[in-house]
């Protein structure tokens, strides 16, 4: 039987800092009102003209992942990525990263799962590993946000939550089944699919229905979030599924070493910490520098945790995502 377990991590953000004041000159919002809310002091937006897109950080993210792991892009078997923005309406980014990191003809798959992508891809690698079909396997998040957003005062409750980056991890096979992943929770409810969304372009709303509108009121192609209800659901279905992760394993929530939450709301982060009374140590957040990067968000906040020191050998750490979908997930591991 074998178990995977995380061998290399990178992360790529673009080097352009917006600030909370930057934003507050192109809509009516204060530094204030977001640190308060969100606890966002900062994120990074890819500045117009640059060659960056979801792909190139992704493959720069994953470079780094792979370099990490001591391998080299030849012996990666299989690509797993998880985006909401990706470079084209089709086909996925996956493909993209195998033509950018110049690996050969293995297999690509794309993650369409919000926020909560990047732990639906660890689960899926896991599988793939714990079965013996693949050994090593590249996991990607990556967003390209502030191309989308609507920056006026009509979108402001979206528009400075967040942020672009990718971050990637490299899974491999062991044999030690003491370590690695030691159970993934996977969960939706598609009920509140029209929560969170971006309904154009897209089969609904299709390009050519769009031209011959020609609304320039439409607002259908920027994300829309009825935020209070996503955050009552968040706190909810993020306890829920690290209880579920730890009851898995007969473990409990002070057994937790490091807990790196999806970086939707540093409120809920607190709220969480708050509920499982784990210390200031046993809780990763880095929402303040980077906002909300999506399917990107867990993985880069691992990768600053680890290159911190914060996550050493043996440590229980739990990754825990919730977003759009309802979609939310949960991943125990022993590192
Ligand atoms: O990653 C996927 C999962 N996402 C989440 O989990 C996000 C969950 N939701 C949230 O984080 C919060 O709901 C937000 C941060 C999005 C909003 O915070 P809130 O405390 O729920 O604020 P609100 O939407 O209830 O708005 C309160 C007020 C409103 O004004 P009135 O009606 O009270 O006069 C808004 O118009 O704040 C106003 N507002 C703003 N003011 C300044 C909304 N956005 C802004 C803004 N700057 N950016």
């Amino acid at each position: 039987m074998y178990n995977s377990k995380i061998t290399g991590l990178g992360y790529y953000v673009p080097d352009n800092i917006i600030t909370n004041d930057d934003l507050s000159k192109m809509m009516d919002t204060n530094d204030e009102w977001i640190q308060e809310r969100t606890g966002i002091k900062e994120r990074r937006w890819i500045k117009k003209g640059s060659d960056d897109t979801t792909a190139t950080m992704g493959a720069k993210a994953a470079k780094i992942a792979i370099e990490r792991a001591g391998l080299t892009k030849d012996d990666i078997d299989f690509i797993v990525f998880a985006t909401l923005s990706p470079d084209y309406y089709f086909p996925g980014g996956g493909v993209q990263i195998q033509d950018i990191l110049e690996m050969p003809t293995i297999g690509a798959l794309d993650i369409r799962n919000q926020c909560s992508g990047f732990v639906y891809g660890i689960s899926v690698a896991d599988q793939f590993i714990k079965t013996g079909m693949y050994k090593n396997i590249l996991v990607i998040g990556s967003e390209y946000h502030s191309g989308g957003l609507d920056l006026s005062t009509r979108g402001r409750n979206v528009a400075v939550i967040f942020g672009d980056g990718a971050g990637a991890a490299v899974l491999s096979r062991t044999e030690d089944n003491s370590k690695g992943v030691l159970s993934t929770h996977l969960h939706s409810e598609g009920k509140y699919a029209e929560k969170l969304m971006v309904e154009g372009p897209s089969i609904r709303r299709w390009v050519p229905q769009l031209l011959e509108e020609n609304n320039p009121e439409d607002i259908s192609y920027y994300p829309y979030m009825d935020g209070q209800f996503v955050f009552k659901n968040a706190v909810v279905r993020f306890s829920e599924v690290i209880m579920e992760g730890l009851m898995t394993n007969n473990l409990k929530p002070t057994d937790i070493d490091m807990l790196i939450p999806h970086q939707a709301n540093l409120r809920i982060a607190q709220f969480i910490q708050k509920k499982f009374g784990l210390s200031d140590d046993q809780v990763f957040n880095n929402i303040m520098k980077y906002g909300n990067t999506t399917a990107a968000s867990v993985v880069i906040a691992l990768t600053e945790a680890w290159e911190e020191g914060k996550i050493k050998d043996g440590d229980l750490v739990v990754l825990a995502a919730f977003g759009s979908g309802f979609t939310w997930a949960s991943a125990v591991i022993r590192w």
